[in-house]
């Protein structure tokens, strides 16, 4: 395998895990970027690298070396790092969410394709086996047809407040659920529909995101429907007060034959149901980020058609995101007709 040359663009907490997953697949990184010293210097000491930069511009302009950025800064700057990138004529991994809007997501694909290097967005989530395991179980027909897919996920205003921000990272519905429906219409192997949402800004009155003139929606159900006849549906909040310890309701396949959810027991796995019987089915445990840092080098020195998540599935990830807050701003089911 060839040695790449990535330049890490972020400390905090993706950024930790990506300089983990670099490591695990023995790529070297050399060059961190950081706006927060602290913390770059921390990351860079745990991985002993020597080029340090506060600013992403003079990192880009100084690191001829450097073939592979690997975004992960908040998402308001993943428009303008990959059109800097790609002026550098690097190849780019960036964190999910894609963009802010279409529009963006637009300017990203164009600057892609005119300096002709390779992208992908990091949906890892979509990566360990067991994944593909409920999809190929589904296409089985064993768990008969149609399915729900649903969850719930809950928390308190989260700590890194931009994702509060109407226009940062936008709340759940943009921020988190595009994990939802990628996994949904991987499993389903189908395209979605239709989406019917409500929600609403539960924290609207707390003072740790009062500096944001627009909050995004921060507590919503979401239910998207597909071609197939299944559905998915989560609820999601961010709203809850300090401290709240309320127990999630993890992902639950609901088939008319059979019934999938992870295992409650330490290993993890899977526990399948049918009627009376269970049969827990056990999955490796995988460092995903390790999974999607080696797909992408596959996908860049041509191992691999497709990259891990392409910028066409960040984009109509977003579409979804989009109609699903525009189904909760109008009251109305939102069809996917995307353009
Ligand atoms: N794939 C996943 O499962 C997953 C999970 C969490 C977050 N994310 C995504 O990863 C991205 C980063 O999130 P995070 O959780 O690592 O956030 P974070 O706050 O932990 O880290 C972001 C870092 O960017 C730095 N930064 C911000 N603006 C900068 C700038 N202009 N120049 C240089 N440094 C700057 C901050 O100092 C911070 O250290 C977001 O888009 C988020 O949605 C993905």
């Amino acid at each position: 395998m060839a040695e790449h040359s990535i330049l890490l663009v972020g400390a905090g907490d993706m950024g930790t895990q990506h300089a983990k997953a670099w490591a695990a697949i023995g790529q070297p990184i050399a060059a961190i970027v950081d706006m927060d010293e602290a913390r770059l210097h921390r990351l860079s000491d745990t991985h002993a690298v020597d080029r340090r930069f506060t600013c992403y511009e003079d990192a880009m302009a100084e690191m001829h070396d450097a073939d592979i950025v690997d975004i992960c800064l908040p998402l308001a700057f993943h428009l303008p790092v990959t059109v800097q990138a790609c002026a550098a004529k690097k190849h780019v991994l960036c964190e999910k969410p894609l963009a802010r809007s279409l529009d963006e997501a637009d300017r990203m694909d164009q600057a892609v394709k005119a300096a002709g290097i390779k992208f992908a967005v990091g949906f890892q989530r979509n990566l360990p086996p067991w994944v593909n395991f409920l999809r190929q179980d589904v296409q089985a027909g064993h768990f008969g047809h149609p399915l729900l897919f649903t969850c719930d996920s809950m928390a308190e205003v989260r700590p890194k407040r931009f994702m509060h921000d109407r226009y940062g990272n936008n709340g759940p519905v943009v921020d988190l659920l595009q994990h939802y429906f990628l996994l949904w219409e991987t499993v389903f192997d189908a395209k979605p529909v239709d989406v019917a949402a409500f929600g609403f800004i539960a924290a609207h009155d707390r003072p740790e995101i009062a500096q944001f003139p627009e909050k995004a929606i921060d507590t919503a159900v979401v239910t998207i429907r597909y071609t197939s006849g299944d559905v998915g549906s989560v609820t999601v909040s961010w709203g809850l007060a300090a401290g709240s310890r309320i127990a999630e309701a993890p992902d639950r396949l609901i088939g008319p034959k059979r019934v999938a959810m992870p295992a409650a027991s330490p290993g993890g796995g899977w526990t399948l149901y049918e009627g009376a019987h269970e049969v827990h089915q056990p999955f490796p445990q995988v460092n995903a980020h390790a999974l999607q840092a080696q797909a992408f080098i596959d996908y860049v020195d041509g191992r691999r058609e497709e990259p891990p998540s392409s910028l066409a599935v960040g984009r109509h990830l977003l579409h979804l995101s989009l109609a699903a807050l525009r189904s909760i701003e109008t009251g109305r089911v939102v069809e996917i007709s995307e353009t």
